[in-house]
């Protein structure tokens, strides 16, 4: 184990440059072309999203507005099974506008695909996902593929860059994979 890491990350899988050179990429390359005079709402999952939204907003050339949602998920016997359950909704009016909505992680694809079902209701002009990375679940939902993404990863449990262990490490400037040994002592 590396002494210089915190007990529950077992490697890092992404660093903080490779992070912000695959954000900056991502933005000059896809978004801000894709983006350029179409004023988009950008609206930011929570809490995941902010380390993400934080970063890609250095980078943005477009003018857009800021909004987030606050998605909790319940009942069901593993973290895969719960429902979602929409807790914070946006302030902005989304009709007629162009949405694009930012989230840390894609694993089944259920958060974007409740979010985009719920925002439809308003009848956008478009609507997209950016996440920043993307697993490759098997189970991964067919009917909700993200639009833009600034890494695959493995089918593993993360930490960092905004993706929490029981709500701590979110802080952590990289991504890592859980160190399932540290279980035992927490
Ligand atoms: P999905 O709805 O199955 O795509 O799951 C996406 C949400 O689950 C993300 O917004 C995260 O909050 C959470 N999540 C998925 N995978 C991980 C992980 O490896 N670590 C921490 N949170 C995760
Ligand atoms: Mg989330």
């Amino acid at each position: 184990m590396n002494p210089k890491l915190p007990k529950h990350v077992k490697k890092i899988i992404l660093d903080k440059e490779e992070i912000h050179t695959r954000i900056k990429n991502m933005v000059e390359n896809e978004l801000n072309p894709d983006y350029k005079d179409k004023s988009p709402v950008i609206v930011g999952v929570l809490k995941g999203c902010y380390m993400f939204l934080a970063a890609m907003s250095e980078y943005i050339n477009f003018k857009h507005e800021v909004d987030f949602v606050t998605v909790s998920s319940f009942g069901g016997e593993t973290e895969r099974s719960k429902r979602l359950k929409l807790i914070m909704d946006v302030n902005i009016d989304l009709h007629d506008r162009h949405v694009l909505i930012c989230d840390d992680v894609h694993d089944l694809g259920k958060t974007t695909l409740f979010l985009k079902k719920h925002f439809e209701l308003q009848k956008p002009k478009s609507i997209k996902v950016v996440v920043f990375a993307d697993k490759k679940a098997p189970e991964h939902l067919k009917e909700c593929q993200t639009d833009y993404k600034c890494a695959d990863v493995e089918n593993i449990f993360l930490l960092g860059f905004g993706l929490d262990y029981k709500e701590n490490y979110r802080n952590l400037p990289y991504l890592a994979e859980f160190n399932f040994d540290a279980l035992d002592n927490t």
